[in-house]
């Protein structure tokens, strides 16, 4: 694991995005592994920025996204599907049809993960993985548990996910329970990764990566059985609140 220290969310999320423009313009047809979150969307920005000047094309680009509540529409405000659009998908050339997002609305769900695991096998693999973290380490929502399952899955959230993320919805009610999300198995399969991080809440679990142990407890220890993995985050997530 190699970790890149930065001053600021700023520059973590130029950093970020500096990594997936060098994949993309020296493979044009990447398949890119994407997340939601506040964590990324500065990282985002930059990208359709680069875009607009020029400086990557996105035309040939596949895209998968880690996860998405269930059940939920892809209209809903508060979905993944929602949000990709918003932040980056609509903002860039990437052509819709080549981005993939799980159904929040499969009828059948299991299906539903089966077919995502074999859609990212048969585009090639995931090239470059970008991740969040949960404060409780999660990767994706793939949750502290004593098993971690590693395909595509339905899974329940903790309290502590529902929580982080009720700050994105009317009241803490609202935020589904379940999501469908990638497994640990469907994330290690990438051939890179890129771990992002920012702010003093992120400490405890970026500090969790940085020691060799490996436990379901913390879903993004698994990471270090992975060869190339960048983590990206800033001071405060690195060393713990600055004065
Ligand atoms: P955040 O979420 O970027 O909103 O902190 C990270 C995650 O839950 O993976």
């Amino acid at each position: 694991m190699r970790v890149v220290i930065c001053e600021n969310y700023e520059e973590m999320s130029k950093q970020a995005a500096k990594l997936v423009i060098s994949q993309v313009n020296l493979k044009p047809n990447s398949i890119l592994g994407l997340a939601t979150g506040s964590t990324p969307i500065g990282m985002y920005d930059k990208l359709i920025e680069a875009n607009k000047k020029g400086e990557v094309d996105f035309s040939e680009v596949t895209t998968f996204n880690l996860d998405e509540y269930y059940p939920l529409s892809a209209d809903n405000d508060q979905s993944y599907h929602y949000f990709m659009n918003e932040h980056l998908f609509s903002k860039t050339n990437i052509p819709f049809e080549r981005t993939h997002v799980p159904d929040g609305e499969a009828a059948n769900p299991e299906k539903e993960c089966e077919e995502y695991d074999k859609k990212i096998d048969a585009a090639g693999g995931i090239d470059l993985q970008i991740l969040g973290i949960g404060q409780n380490g999660h990767i994706g929502f793939n949750e502290p548990d004593k098993n971690l399952i590693a395909g595509t899955h339905l899974t329940g959230l903790t309290d502590s996910t529902i929580e982080a993320n009720s700050r994105f919805f009317e009241k803490k009610e609202d935020v589904p329970t379940k999501a469908l999300t990638m497994g640990i198995a469907s994330i290690l399969k990438s051939k890179k990764i890129i771990i992002m991080a920012n702010g003093a809440a992120k400490h405890e679990v970026v500090s969790a990566l940085m020691t060799p142990d490996i436990t379901t407890d913390i879903p993004a220890t698994m990471l270090k059985v992975h060869s190339d993995v960048v983590v990206i985050c800033d001071k405060e997530a690195f060393y713990g609140k600055q004065n």
